[in-house]
């Protein structure tokens, strides 16, 4: 396989085997490993060796063995700025972190490398500007767009589904309660109760995890299409009397105006009285996170309740958050922490490590008529949206994706269409049309006796017809109890018909009453019958 790095819309001829370095996180707190030996192999299978900084996967349980048994190589931690052929994890073509590099970080990396790592432009300007200036192509994991095809690259989803599940778990250690129903010699305890405030990625991974706890969970977004996510984990939708629709660009949502906040936070305020625990996760995108659970709602709180706010990075959802702590105010506690996903390091590296290898998968994926390798290709969307620096320069950002539409809304007023006649009323109209000319036939030579069997016969059938075919196919079961009765009275009048002394034709047709009438009876027990063992344990019979 040929290995080449795209400048632009130029190659590098040099073909050689790429290098891909992990070095140790520095940020405090921080334990999850960018690489885990896992996707090692596959990552030689794209044409890269794998240089890991000595001790870089210990927090997370990934020790240097278990990448030394998987073929990578261990170096030890590089002190000072890049020299050309030390082995180093920062001196490769291709340089992986969780974190944003620190600007100490920026003299070790080699000029014309790449780095992937989250970095958040927004609030690191000086940091791209600085990587820019290193003459590195910087490609932020944060800024890959929301978009079908990079599913299996996003970090940031894969972090946040983490830590709304953490969030829950840190919730249930900090309220002196069970989260599920008891029912003990002692007493009985009612399911905790949880408001989820943002049902985005984090939202609902929390709604899920409050749901398996067995608490009882309510959730409030301002996008209408999060009502029906909300609904299939066994939450509550809460919503506003304010018709706003949040729906933003790329599937996030928008700044709400003051009025809805405010809405939003009176609803708050009166959950807050019924509920135990409040997780927000309320984002939008390149924005302060708005406030929502302000001191008045807090203060309507029962001691002893918790508040875990996701967005404390951003600024926090709650008035009282200190980002990283927590904190505990009038016997309600308030956590803070932006580290979640590094609390559960092992599983949170490895599915970060899944979404790098999907991204360096694709970009080494060959391109129409070319060969297979590593490329940053800038017309390729989602690498364009993720590279913030390249050739020595910051990129202008890409146009925003397009808004998705809203949803539909039940009640939205819509255009009256004239009803297109139904197969169905243009076959009864026909049906309608012929039994009245054979009623007439009939009512003019027919002896009198006759007429009368014939206007019943008639009559049953055309009400028989609406009934059945009106009713529900979830009521059919009850329906077939009714036919079964019909079938009764129908076997009765066969019988009579059929007795010895009438006409001929009119015990023909009595036996034939009799035939169907029993098949319907007996089809009918034998269906029940299949059913009801379809409630019984293995299945049908
Ligand atoms: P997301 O964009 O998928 O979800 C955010 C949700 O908030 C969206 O559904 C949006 O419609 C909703 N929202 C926005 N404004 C709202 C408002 N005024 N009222 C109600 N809902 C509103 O984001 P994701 O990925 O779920 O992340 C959620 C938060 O969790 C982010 O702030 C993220 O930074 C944070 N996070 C925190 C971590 C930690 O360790 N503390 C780790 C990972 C993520």
């Amino acid at each position: 396989m040929t290995h080449c790095v795209m400048v632009g819309a130029s190659y590098d001829p040099a073909v050689r085997t790429l290098t891909l370095g992990v070095p140790r996180e520095r940020a405090p707190r921080e334990k999850r490993v960018a690489i885990v030996p896992g996707v090692v192999a596959k990552l030689k299978e794209l044409g890269f060796e794998v240089v890991v900084e000595s001790g870089a996967g210990e927090a997370a349980g990934y020790g240097d063995d278990s990448y030394r048994d998987v073929g990578a190589t261990i170096a030890s931690a590089s002190d000072g700025p890049y020299r050309e052929g030390a082995a180093s994890a920062y001196g490769c073509d291709v340089v992986v972190k969780v974190m944003p590099f620190e600007h100490d970080e920026l003299a070790k990396l080699r000029e014309g490398a790449t780095t992937i790592s989250l970095l958040y432009p927004a609030r690191n300007p000086e940091l791209v500007k600085a990587l820019a200036a290193r003459g590195v192509t910087a490609i932020a994991l944060d800024k890959i767009p929301r978009i079908t095809r990079a599913q299996k690259m996003d970090v940031l989803s894969s972090m946040a589904n983490l830590a709304g599940y953490r969030a829950v778990l840190e919730a249930a250690a900090a309220f002196q309660g069970f989260f599920g129903a008891q029912v003990t010699a002692a007493g009985t305890e009612r399911p905790a109760r949880i408001l989820v405030i943002g049902a985005g990625v984090a939202g609902l991974a929390a709604i899920a995890a409050g749901r398996a706890l067995g608490a009882e969970v309510r959730a409030f977004d301002v996008r209408a299409a999060a009502k029906e996510q909300v609904e299939s984990l066994g939450g509550k939708f809460l919503t506003v009397e304010l018709d706003e629709s949040g729906e933003g660009a790329g599937g996030y949502a928008k700044s709400m105006s003051k009025e809805f906040i405010e809405a939003e936070m009176a609803l708050f305020r009166a959950q807050a009285k019924e509920v135990d625990v409040i997780v927000t996760t309320a984002l939008v995108p390149g924005a302060k996170a708005p406030i929502l659970v302000g001191d008045d709602v807090v203060a309507c709180l029962k001691p002893g309740s918790v508040v875990v706010d996701l967005a404390a990075e951003q600024g926090g959802n709650c008035s009282l958050t200190k980002p990283g702590e927590a904190v505990v105010h009038e016997g309600v506690t308030i956590l803070g922490y932006t580290d979640l996903p590094s609390r559960m390091a092992a599983t949170s590296s490895r599915f970060f490590a899944g979404n790098v290898l999907a991204l360096l998968s694709d970009m080494a994926r060959a391109p129409a008529g070319g060969e297979a390798g590593f490329r940053v290709d800038l017309e390729d969307e989602v690498v364009r949206a993720a590279t913030l620096t390249h050739g020595g320069q910051e990129l202008p950002p890409p146009p925003p994706p397009e808004p998705s539409p809203p949803a539909p809304k039940k009640d939205a007023p819509t255009i009256a269409k004239k009803p297109e006649p139904k197969p169905e009323s243009a076959g009864a109209i026909v049906f309608g049309i012929l039994m009245a000319v054979a009623f007439t036939l009939v009512a003019f030579y027919a002896p009198d006796a006759f007429v009368q069997r014939f206007t019943v016969f008639i009559l049953a059938c055309f009400v028989g017809w609406q009934v059945v075919w009106a009713v529900a196919p979830a009521l059919h079961t009850p329906l077939m109890s009714v036919t079964n009765a019909v079938s009764g009275i129908v076997l009765v009048g066969g019988l009579l018909q059929a007795a010895p002394g009438g006409s001929s034709l009119a015990v023909i047709l009595g036996l034939c009453a009799l035939l169907v009438a029993t098949i319907n009876v007996a089809g009918g027990f034998f269906v029940t019958d299949r059913m009801l063992g379809m409630f019984k344990k293995g299945g049908p019979r």
